[in-house]
C-alpha cells in the first residue's frame, strides 16, 4: 500500500522514494489527495488470462483505465488479453469499449466516471493485444514465451481471472515453460502472479493450492487477491485507528463491548447460481473478506506500512482467532419474499439445495487486547439493505449519577466505519437534551468522505493493480494467512460430530433469519438493523 502522508514522501517496500504528495487537510472541502505526486509504475507486460470473461471487463479495465487517466503507467507498459476463442484484437477492444462506455453512464455501476476520457482509453486501447488460446495446453504457453522474449523490460505480470480450476493447470504450465523464472541478479525484471478469489474451499484444499503454486513460484512473486483491501474505506481503518489518539486508547477489551462486522447485500446470486451452489455464503465470504476486515480492526499497530509489518500483525489475529464451531454460526438461505423469488427458484440452483446465502459467526480472538470481546459477522444476499460496515460498542458507563433523574439507561457509544456503499464513520453518544431537567439524548456524529473530498471514479482494482506492478504486497494475502484463516473455520465446514450446519429460511428482503438474532440474545446483544439507521430519531 504506498503511504501517503502529509508531507512525506511516499516510499514502497523498496525504498523508492516518490514526489511529496499534497497536504490533505480536516477541514470541510479539502483539496483530496493528487496521485499526480506518484511515480508512474515501472513497465511490465500484464498477460491476463480470462480476457473475455466479466472480471476483465467490469473490474480490470476500468481500472487500468483509471491508472491511465492518472498517469500512473508507464509508456512501455503492454496488455496481452488470452482466452479461448479466435478474435481479432481489434473486436476484442472495441467489446471493452463498448463495455467500458456503458459502465462510464451507468450511475448504478461501480465505475461511473460520466463520459471516458478518450485520450486515456485510446492510450490502454493500443496496448491491449488478444491472444487466443486453451488454458491446458501448452500450445498457448509457447506462443506467450516468444512474444514475452521480444517485449521490453522483463517485467511481466499474470493475471488469472479465470475460474479457479484453471489455477492449478496454468501455473503449472508457465512454471514448465520457465515463464515464472526470474534471474537471481534481478537484472531480468520481475515475474509475479496475481490470483484471485476463491483461494481453496477449505483448510486441505488452500493448502494444497499453496504448495502446488509455490512449487512453481516463490511466495514474494505470488499475489493472492482479497479485493475488499483495494477499497479506500478498508484501507482508511488503520488510518483511522492509528493516525488519531483519540480511538486507540479504548480500542481494547477493557472498554470494547463488542464488534459487528456487516456485509449485506439486496442482490440475490445474479446468474451465479452454478458457482454458488458450490460456494455458499460462508466459504465465499467469511474466511477471506470478513476475516480481512476482522484483521484491520483488531491487529495491533505495525511499525510501518512495509508489507511484511502489516501482514506480521494482521496474521497474527488470524492466528489468535479461536476455531468456529457449528455452534458459533448461523446459516440462512432466502425465500420467496418482498425483495423477490426464493434461492431454490433462481436458475442453476437445485430445487431442494440447501447452501447456504447467508451466514452469521461469532467469532473470539484470543489475545491480550481481545479476550472475551465478541465480534458477531454477518453476510448474507437479499437482505434488506446493502451496507458493508463495522461498529464498534463501547462498554457501558458507571450509571451511578443519573440515579436520582428522570433518565432510565444510556444508548451506548457506537462507531461505526462505513465500508459501502456509504464511505464515512458515524459516532453515536450522549448529550444532555435542552431543558431544565437532567434528560439524556442519544445524538449521532456522521463524517462522509464526499463532503471532505472530491469523490473519484474507483472500482477498488485501481490500487491493486499499481502495488502489485511496484512490488508492494501489503494488501494482498500470504499464503499462511491464508491457511490460518481456513484452519480457523474447518470445523464449521467439516463438523467432527453432529451433521452440516442446519440452513435457516429467510424473507428476501428482510434482516436475515431469526436464529442469527438468538446467536446475539445469547450474549444479550442484537444486530443493528440493516434497513434504517440504528440511530435514534430526531425531535
Ligand atoms: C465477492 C463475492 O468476492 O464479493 C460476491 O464472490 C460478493 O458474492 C462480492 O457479492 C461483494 O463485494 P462488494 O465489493 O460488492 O461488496
Amino acid at each position: 500500500m504506498p503511504t501517503t502522508p502529509n508531507t512525506a514522501s511516499t516510499s514502497d517496500r523498496s525504498g523508492n522514494q516518490a514526489e511529496p504528495t499534497a497536504k490533505v487537510s480536516s477541514t470541510a472541502h479539502a483539496e483530496p489527495a493528487s496521485p499526480a505526486g506518484k511515480r508512474p509504475a515501472p513497465p511490465c507486460t500484464l498477460v491476463i488470462f480470462g480476457a473475455g470473461g466479466d472480471l476483465t471487463k467490469r473490474l480490470l479495465m476500468p481500472a487500468l483505465y483509471n491508472l491511465a487517466v492518472d498517469g500512473l503507467l508507464d509508456d512501455g507498459m503492454k496488455i496481452i488479453g488470452v482466452n479461448h476463442g479466435e478474435r481479432e484484437t481489434k473486436e476484442w477492444v472495441d467489446d471493452l469499449h463498448k463495455s467500458l462506455q456503458q459502465f462510464a453512464a451507468d450511475k448504478a455501476s461501480t465505475f461511473h466516471a460520466g463520459k471516458l476520457d478518450d485520450k486515456a482509453w485510446d492510450w490502454v486501447a493500443q496496448r491491449l493485444e488478444y491472444m487466443a488460446g486453451e488454458f491446458e495446453t501448452d500450445d498457448v504457453f509457447t506462443q506467450l514465451k516468444q512474444k514475452l522474449e521480444k517485449s521490453s523490460g522483463g517485467n511481466v505480470i499474470f493475471y488469472l481471472a479465470v475460474s479457479s480450476r484453471f489455477f492449478k493447470p496454468i501455473t503449472e504450465h508457465l512454471g514448465g515453460a520457465g515463464l515464472l523464472k526470474e534471474s537471481d541478479d534481478g537484472k531480468s525484471g520481475f515475474r509475479r502472479l496475481v490470483i484471485e478469489k476463491p483461494f481453496g474451499t477449505d483448510l486441505a484444499s488452500a493448502r494444497d493450492l499453496n504448495e502446488h503454486i509455490l512449487s512453481f513460484a516463490q511466495e514474494s512473486q505470488v499475489y493472492r487477491i482479497d479485493h475488499f483491501l483495494g477499497k479506500d474505506t478498508v484501507q482508511s481503518i488503520l488510518a483511522v485507528r492509528f493516525a488519531n489518539a483519540l480511538f486507540e486508547p479504548v480500542w481494547r477489551r477493557e472498554y470494547i463491548d463488542s464488534v459487528q462486522i456487516t456485509a449485506a447485500e439486496t442482490i440475490g446470486v445474479e446468474g451465479r447460481g452454478a458457482f454458488y451452489e458450490q460456494t455458499g455464503a460462508f466459504r465465499d465470504m467469511l474466511p477471506n473478506h470478513l476475516f480481512q476486515l476482522l484483521g484491520m480492526v483488531a491487529m495491533e499497530p505495525p511499525n510501518s506500512f512495509d508489507a511484511e509489518a502489516v501482514r506480521n500483525k494482521k496474521a497474527d489475529i488470524f492466528d489468535a482467532i479461536k476455531p468456529l464451531t457449528p455452534d458459533d454460526v448461523v446459516f440462512g438461505q432466502y425465500e420467496k419474499g418482498p425483495a423477490g423469488v426464493g434461492y431454490r427458484e433462481e436458475p442453476d440452483v437445485a430445487k431442494d439445495s440447501t447452501t447456504e446465502t447467508y451466514a452469521a459467526a461469532r467469532v473470539f480472538v484470543e489475545n491480550w487486547r481481545w479476550a472475551g470481546v465478541p465480534f458477531y459477522l454477518r453476510t448474507g444476499k437479499r437482505l434488506a439493505a446493502r451496507r458493508t460496515e463495522i461498529s464498534v460498542q463501547l462498554k457501558p458507563v458507571p450509571f451511578r449519577l443519573f440515579r436520582d433523574t428522570p433518565v432510565d439507561a444510556l444508548t451506548p457509544n457506537v462507531l461505526t466505519l462505513r465500508i459501502d456503499p456509504a464511505h464515512g464513520t458515524s459516532f453515536d453518544f450522549n448529550v444532555k437534551t435542552p431543558g431544565p431537567v437532567m434528560q439524556i439524548g442519544a445524538v449521532k456524529s456522521s463524517f462522509d468522505y464526499a463532503d471532505f473530498f472530491a469523490e473519484r471514479a474507483n472500482v477498488g482494482y485501481e490500487t491493486l493493480l499499481y502495488d502489485c506492478m511496484l512490488g508492494d504486497e501489503t494488501l494482498f494475502q500470504r499464503a499462511d494467512s491464508i491457511e490460518t484463516s481456513w484452519a480457523a473455520v474447518d470445523d464449521v465446514l467439516h463438523p467432527k460430530t453432529g451433521g452440516a450446519v442446519p440452513v435457516h429460511g429467510y424473507a428476501a428482503g428482510s434482516e436475515g433469519p431469526a436464529e442469527a438474532d438468538a446467536l446475539l440474545a445469547r450474549d444479550g446483544h442484537a444486530w443493528r438493523l440493516l434497513r434504517e439507521e440504528a440511530t435514534p430519531e430526531k425531535k
